[in-house]
């Protein structure tokens, strides 16, 4: 049986998470935040002392990559790599620059590949990333790509990190956002940008309700199966 995938995919900072969120609530389905994989392989990788330019040992820990996804108290996904709790240390900007660098490694990507596409099961997934609809689920019945500049993107984060209780620089944000972003782009293997079928949404000026109303109405009967 083949299960029903929307992909979401956009730049760092573009609210992706949220909606992918809201729409695996909405439907009841599951949810891969493919972003965490690349933050976990960069973690994992120096905490065992591996270099994040040594392709060939990167991919040993990201095949190798013991980690678990668990709902905590508050509704929150808890990440557990090798037995410890890393939810915060995972979603820092170092964490998220170090994932952009191993990110760009052909045989990190392939090492994920199957991981990533292990998530999809009934009823449903929603898959949060960069190549979610031209490479891991290129079959994916709905593919949005989100976007907004990197100015609303960088305050965005910067208003998530204090939140967080996470120190933040919003000159510094709009650069390394920026930077990211290039490579995350201009990379050879699964570059970020949207599939030929997907619908791109513009989110600089709406509210999160806003861009969820919009995704929302782009699922179509077909793919609401509750
Ligand atoms: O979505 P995120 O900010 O957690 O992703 C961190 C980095 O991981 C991002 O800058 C590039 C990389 N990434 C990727 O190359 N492909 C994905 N599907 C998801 C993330």
């Amino acid at each position: 049986m083949s299960v029903p995938v929307i992909t979401v995919d956009g730049p760092s900072g573009v609210g992706k998470g949220t909606i992918s969120h809201l729409l695996a609530q909405h439907f009841g389905w599951h949810f891969l935040d493919s972003g965490a994989l690349y933050r976990l392989t960069a973690l994992a990788a120096q905490r065992h002392g591996v270099d994040l330019a040594d392709e060939a040992a990167l991919v040993v820990v990201a095949a190798g990559l013991d980690v678990a996804f668990l709902p905590d108290e508050a509704g929150e996904v808890k990440v557990v790599l090798e037995n410890q709790d890393v939810s915060r240390e995972i979603r820092s900007e170092v964490a998220g620059n170090n994932a952009s660098r191993v990110a760009v490694l052909p045989a990190v990507r392939a090492a994920l590949l199957q991981r990533q596409r292990d998530f999809a099961r009934p009823p449903g997934l929603v898959a949060d990333g960069r190549d979610m609809g031209t490479t891991v689920f290129p079959q994916a019945a709905l593919k949005l790509f989100l976007t907004a500049s990197a100015e609303v993107r960088a305050q965005r984060r910067y208003k998530q990190l204090k939140e967080k209780g996470l120190s933040a620089n919003l000159r510094g944000l709009i650069e390394e956002i920026t930077l990211r972003d290039e490579r995350d782009r201009t990379r050879s293997a699964s570059p970020l940008k949207p599939a030929d079928d997907a619908i791109t949404l513009d989110t600089s000026d709406k509210s999160i309700e806003e861009v969820f109303a919009e995704a929302l109405s782009h699922c179509g009967n077909s793919l609401v199966r509750r």
